[in-house]
């Protein structure tokens, strides 16, 4: 938060300021994932930028164990990247039900589904308050989205509630060092407090385990290795430009010369990432 707001209400603490006055973070998030370009530019920067060859989705998808009937729900499911990277891997008698509070990011994740469309469903829901039975789901798959969640301990009873007993609950997210270094370079010249460490108070890698124990008796925490070793400024002020932040032509331009500079003298610049996924059972 920025002081001398020039309005005299009371401001979540989550509130950007843009020159128009604050827009609170319900507003900023529904305009951030109206659909799905801001997200997939975030992608594009660790796809295209990542040390780890591995790949994020492919060791995501490797955390999850589906039993060849699974049924299974995929919350805050984006742009279903999940199911596109990991099509192939996706048993025959499987079923996705996948779900977004963002509708654009539903026709996105539709249309990215290529053969696995026949075994799944899409579902415009709130994590608050799910529109399924209890014991619906055999797994739950909740990925860099529960720290987006206002009331998170309704979202996490309402998750163990779709769940069948012996079902598991996937939660990927990030820790606090995650880009550390690239929030460090876009606070600095946008004035604005970092978005990522906000995430990373609210559901990160350090916070999310104890949220997770209030509903469910086994929680485990696993992490990926990996950095970003950068070599180009644009993809970085895409990123930026993209985040939930507003941002103004001048703080880019700063930017811009600024990381242009940088790469001028060291070649590249590496970004810390850390980020895992918490397997949770009742
Ligand atoms: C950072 S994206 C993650 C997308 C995907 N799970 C992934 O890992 O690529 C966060 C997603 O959560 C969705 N979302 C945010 N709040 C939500 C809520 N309360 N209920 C359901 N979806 C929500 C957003 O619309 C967005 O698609």
């Amino acid at each position: 938060m920025v002081g001398n707001l020039p309005f005299d209400e009371v401001h979540h603490a989550d509130d950007d300021v843009t020159a128009q006055g604050p827009e609170p973070y319900a507003a900023r998030l529904r305009r951030q994932y109206s659909d799905a370009d801001n997200l997939n530019a975030r992608l594009e920067l660790h796809r295209r930028f990542s040390t780890n060859p591995y790949g994020w989705t492919r060791w995501v998808f490797d955390q999850i164990s589906l039993a060849p009937e699974a049924r299974v729900l995929d919350l805050g499911c984006g742009t279903g990247l999940l199911w596109k990277a990991n099509a192939g891997r996706v048993g025959a008698s499987c079923h996705l039900m996948l779900a977004d509070r963002s509708f654009g990011m539903l026709r996105e994740a539709r249309g990215n589904l290529g053969n696995l469309t026949s075994r799944a469903s899409l579902a415009q829901a709130d994590a608050q308050a799910l529109p399924f039975v209890d014991s619906a789901f055999d797994a739950v798959i909740a990925n860099h989205m529960l720290y987006h969640v206002e009331d998170r301990d309704c979202a996490i009873s309402e998750i163990r509630r779709v769940l069948r007993p012996a079902g598991i609950f996937y939660a990927a997210t990030n820790g606090a060092a995650h880009l550390r270094e690239l929030d460090q370079i876009v606070g600095r010249f946008m004035g604005v407090p970092s978005v990522l460490d906000q995430n990373a108070q609210r559901f990160g890698l350090e916070t999310g385990e104890a949220q997770l124990r209030r509903h469910f008796g086994k929680v485990e925490l696993r992490r990926y290795k990996d950095s970003l070793l950068v070599t180009e400024a644009q993809p970085l002020l895409d990123y930026a430009a993209s985040s939930m932040r507003s941002v103004t032509k001048e703080a880019l331009e700063g930017m811009r010369a600024f990381i242009e500079e940088q790469l001028r003298d060291e070649g590249g610049i590496r970004i810390s990432k850390d980020a895992g996924a918490f397997i949770s059972r009742r």
